[in-house]
């Protein structure tokens, strides 16, 4: 078990949009969160010895038969326990106290008034503003609780049992809007729960680095597959710290990378981590079992499963090897329906290096980087050395451009789509805005429209430019790109692309869009 479990925090998820924050929040605090299902047994969450427990919001109603199911015993640890909203409504249920639904909703802004003294509202002025979400509320309270703060409504807005260490608030101090969240936040975390921040990139990465050690043993050997952005990179460069030339870095060109990209990936890694890695070529097998096929989650699967074979094919060159470690991160787990033990949400997508993974592996898998975010990945590259460039590089699926050419991927719309792109990205790069933007890319849509060039009508494709601002992927805006550029990359692609006509930009935010088109 990792240490840093034990001052962390475990939250369970009861379904709330907003859990995932919850875990930023804390992991901010350089304390270790992990989010758990809903009803994760209480003798698991014991093992994992945390410093508390937070209970989430959801979208249920605690008196619902399709509530989300959880082990009763969770209120018997003998942590601090905090309730968010629906957490709020288990705990009053759980202690005796009554929820009803109220004849005034609470959704958006609302000012409370603290009450009553209470460690969680410490340094916290008497009226302020919170972010509130729910239409149910506490009627009777549970016998040897105090309200602690109350809604404009006079609605109960948060209630403890300090002595029994079980803190509740209605509203959301992990949403931002939430004027003093983040410091509700730390008074459980600091006050109440007396958590130690020990959760910084130099701790993870020498527990990671002991960790690969005794898994892999003294003579086992490690393939890693590295893609050229920065969470393989990251997880190649610690593996290569842990067990030096018995990782073998290697990089698989599925044909579906961006313009000259697979090359480039492999110069930058020798240049600037030193490590040996080695280009295999193997687009054609890639197309190949690509030919025809539309459907985007088929697309994510062929992929996955080819990349197995590849890597197990590769691993006979390199002798026997048992291993292999790749850079999935924590939000591919949860976007693709959990892993493990976190089986909470519905697959949003098959991320290839998660859910598209074949059953019969030979190649055992390390994932180093399974619990973090992004923005954390880039704190521990940057402990390890990585460069600026290959940091701030933006991310890049696995299943690279296939879930970009919307429809049947020929290596005409391969080129296609990769020339835009390159004009795309070098126009962000030229005008400096590259690095305000989390992600850019192009998308080949299939569909044809009538343009008119010279004096001649064209029937050509249609590409979208998508590029956003976000914290870790969960989430994300469109970003503003001055309409002179937008223009500027407009007019250079389509004069200068083949078979493109049309170039429109996409104005969705995640949610209620993904990143990726597809
Ligand atoms: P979505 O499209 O789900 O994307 O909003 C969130 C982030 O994940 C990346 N992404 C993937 N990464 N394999 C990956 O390695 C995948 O199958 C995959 N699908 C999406 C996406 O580029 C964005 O950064």
């Amino acid at each position: 078990m990792d240490s840093h479990h034990s001052q962390g925090v475990v939250i369970l998820d009861f379904g709330s949009q907003y859990t995932s924050l919850i875990a930023r929040r804390i992991r901010e605090q350089n304390i270790f969160s992990e989010i758990l299902p809903s009803h994760t047994n209480t003798d698991t969450i014991r093992k994992l010895n945390p410093k508390a427990l937070i209970l989430s919001g959801g979208p249920s109603s605690v008196y619902s038969k399709s509530a989300p199911k959880y082990d009763e015993s969770i209120f018997r640890l003998d942590i601090p326990i905090l309730g968010i909203c629906y957490g709020l409504h288990l705990l009053v249920q759980h202690y005796g106290g009554k929820i009803e639904t109220s004849s005034i909703r609470e959704y958006g802004f609302d000012k409370i008034k603290i009450n009553k003294k209470s460690d969680l509202f410490d340094a916290i002025p008497s009226s302020t503003k919170v972010w509130m979400s729910h239409a149910d509320k506490v009627s009777v309270l549970p016998k040897n609780w105090e309200i602690t703060a109350e809604s404009s409504n006079g609605i109960v807005a948060s209630l403890e049992n300090k002595s029994e260490k079980r803190y509740a608030t209605q509203f959301h101090p992990e949403v931002d809007h939430t004027e003093k969240g983040k410091e509700i936040i730390l008074n459980f975390l600091f006050k109440i729960a007396k958590c130690n921040p020990t959760w910084t990139a130099e701790n993870f990465i020498s527990e990671k680095i002991a960790k690969i050690r005794q898994i892999v043993g003294k003579s086992g050997k490690v393939l890693t597959a590295v893609s050229g952005g920065v969470d393989s990179s990251v997880v190649a460069a610690l593996l290569n710290k842990a067990i030096g030339d018995r990782a073998i870095s290697v990089i698989i060109d599925h044909g579906l990378m961006r313009k000259n990209e697979a090359h480039d990936c492999v110069k930058s890694l020798k240049e600037h981590l030193g490590l040996d890695i080695q280009l295999f070529d193997e687009s054609e097998v890639f197309l190949e079992r690509l030919k025809g096929v539309k459907n985007p989650e088929k697309k994510r699967k062929i992929i996955g499963e080819q990349f197995i074979r590849s890597f197990e094919k590769i691993a006979k060159i390199f002798g026997h090897i048992d291993y292999l470690a790749q850079g999935t991160l924590y939000t591919d787990v949860i976007e693709s329906g959990g892993s493990g033990s976190i089986k909470t949400v519905q697959v949003i997508k098959s991320h290839h290096n998660v859910g598209g993974l074949p059953k019969n592996m030979e190649l055992k898998l390390i994932e180093p980087l399974k619990e973090l975010f992004k923005d954390e990945v880039r704190k521990i590259g940057m402990e390890l050395g990585l460069s600026d460039k290959l940091l701030k590089r933006h991310p890049f699926p696995g299943p690279g451009l296939a879930v970009r050419i919307l429809g049947s991927i020929t290596p005409e719309r391969i080129k296609m789509l990769q020339e835009a792109d390159e004009i795309f990205i070098s126009i962000l790069q030229e005008k400096g805005i590259y690095d305000d933007i989390w992600q850019a890319f192009s998308v080949l849509i299939p569909v044809k429209t009538v343009g008119v060039m010279g004096d001649n009508r064209t029937y050509e494709n249609l590409i979208a430019l998508r590029a956003v601002t976000s914290l870790d992927g969960m989430t994300a805006d469109w970003y503003r790109i001055p309409d002179k550029i937008l223009s500027k990359i407009s007019n250079k692609i389509v004069n200068s692309v083949g078979g493109i006509n049309r170039v429109v930009y996409d104005v969705t935010s995640k949610p209620p869009g993904t990143i990726e088109w597809e």
